[in-house]
């Protein structure tokens, strides 16, 4: 079911920015080892060169598993905006690692499928979605525009384009110029003048979500624009995006929202719209069942001529306890210590402690050292408290066990939050975003 997706491109590009690419060099420095030791191995059926499984942000898994229901919910969306139907938009909401990204990209592959015009942008604490969502946007109408028979149209819509990108910068000002000058969309037409250029990013981003709808429509197709890592869009922008939403979805215009985030997204948008339960249909995705863990598992293998025997899909699930980043991670390196088909409960141990401390330092160390000391603090201390499994802490408990005032933690709270370790569903508690991270921290020493 899984269609081709777009390659990383910006997200790619962003994610090399970031600090965590100090891990990515050293898994990366572990993989070049690895063709010395496929020599040792010497596996011909279990073949190292063959391993289809994909641990990493975003990574295509080699089987998209346990996800049909939502995929059959995001084709109503798309032939319902096609039959034009009023339809609500759809939020991923899950923890991290559970797929989100993916399944964003898979919508998208969905969308292309049909001929829409798509654009992707991710989120940034303390970012304006104004230039993001320009970009997207134009790479969306790009798309349709070869099919578009009054060229005049495309220009139209590229100059208030144009327009809404630069009408973020202050008004005048050297450094205002120069930005101006760092956008390089590759729209050669001038900024037209009076059409989502206020300033004010409600009534731009409106504006512009109807004229791009209308474009679609020409050409009798739709656009999708996909927003990753939502909640992290700055307040003042995420109750503009609602507001754009809101009116779209008046006027019927083929143009939909689709978002990723954490589970505390759809609180973060009714704090900012309180009709934005009514704007977006949310699905939280979550760990694997363990059919689909099979599954995931399986199939890729499977068409490698490899099975796995029944205790070692057992083993497997007790491992990864069916997160989808966890099944790739221990499938990944178990493939590659097996020495044949199928693959048994010993070669799950054998390979389990290469697995732990590739996801000690891949998924759970690059976040942690993210964090500032007072911020690992909060972190080990809600760890404490939450011994088993990942359910949520009050933070009056967190303040107790660091003998601490509550308010004295709450930049450390807010810290967190933003960072995206942490996040608050309900007023008083916590919850980690990493699953299992808990339990990662409290076999950290001291
Ligand atoms: N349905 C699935 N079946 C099998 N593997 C999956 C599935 N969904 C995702 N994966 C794998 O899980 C990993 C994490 O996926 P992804 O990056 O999309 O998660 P995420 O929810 O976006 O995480 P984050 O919150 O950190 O951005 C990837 O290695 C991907 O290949
Ligand atoms: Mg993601």
């Amino acid at each position: 079911m899984m269609a081709t997706v777009a390659a990383g491109g910006p997200d790619a590009a962003a994610r090399r920015r970031e600090p965590r690419a100090h891990a990515t060099r050293r898994t990366s420095f572990y993989a070049n080892l690895r063709p010395q030791l496929y020599r040792l191995i010497e596996s011909e059926t279990v073949d190292p060169v063959r391993n289809p499984y994909a641990p990493g942000a975003g990574q295509r898994p080699p089987e998209l598993a346990g996800r049909d229901r939502e995929l059959q919910q995001f084709e109503v969306v798309l032939e319902r905006v096609a039959r034009d139907r009023p339809e609500r938009s759809m939020i991923i909401t899950g923890l991290r690692g559970v797929g989100k990204t993916v399944l964003l990209n898979a919508f998208r592959s969905m969308a292309i499928q049909r001929l829409w015009g798509t654009g992707k942008i991710e989120a940034r604490p303390d970012q304006s979605i104004r230039r993001p969502v320009a970009s997207a946007l134009h790479m969306a109408v790009r798309e349709l525009a070869p099919r578009h028979r009054a060229p005049d149209r495309i220009e139209g819509f590229l100059g208030v384009l144009k327009a809404f990108a630069q009408a973020g910068e202050e008004p005048s000002g050297g450094r205002a110029k120069a930005r101006a000058h760092r956008w390089q969309p590759g729209i050669d037409v001038p900024a037209s003048r009076g059409r989502a250029d206020s300033g004010d990013l409600e009534i731009d981003l409106t504006e512009l979500f109807v004229d791009a709808a209308s474009v679609a429509t020409d050409v009798g197709a739709g656009i999708a624009l996909f927003v990753d890592e939502m909640q992290d869009i700055p307040a003042d922008d995420v109750s503009a995006l609602c507001a754009a939403c809101h009116e779209l979805s008046q006027t019927g215009g083929p143009l939909i929202v689709v978002g990723a985030g954490l589970p505390h997204l759809p609180a973060v948008l009714s704090a900012s719209k309180s009709y934005s339960e009514r704007l977006f249909r949310y699905a939280r995705i979550d760990r694997l069942d363990r059919d689909s863990a099979d599954v995931a598992l399986l199939a890729p293998a499977e068409r490698e001529e490899v099975t796995f025997t029944k205790d070692a899909l057992d083993a497997l699930y007790g491992a990864a306890d069916g997160y989808p980043y966890f099944v790739q991670a221990y499938a990944k390196v178990v493939w590659d210590v097996a020495p044949d088909t199928p693959i048994t409960v010993d070669d799950i141990k054998v390979a389990a402690p290469e697995a732990e401390s590739e996801l000690a330092v891949g998924f759970f160390g690059s976040r942690y050292e993210r964090a500032t000391p007072a911020e690992r603090d909060y972190m080990r201390a809600m760890a404490m408290l939450g011994e088993e499994g990942d359910a949520p802490v009050a933070t009056s408990s967190v303040a107790d066990e660091l003998g601490r005032k509550p308010s004295s933690l709450s930049p450390a709270r807010d810290g967190l939050i933003k960072k995206g370790l942490i996040y608050s569903a309900e007023r008083g508690l916590v919850a980690f975003t990493v699953p299992h991270f808990g339990k990662f921290l409290r076999a950290q020493p001291a």
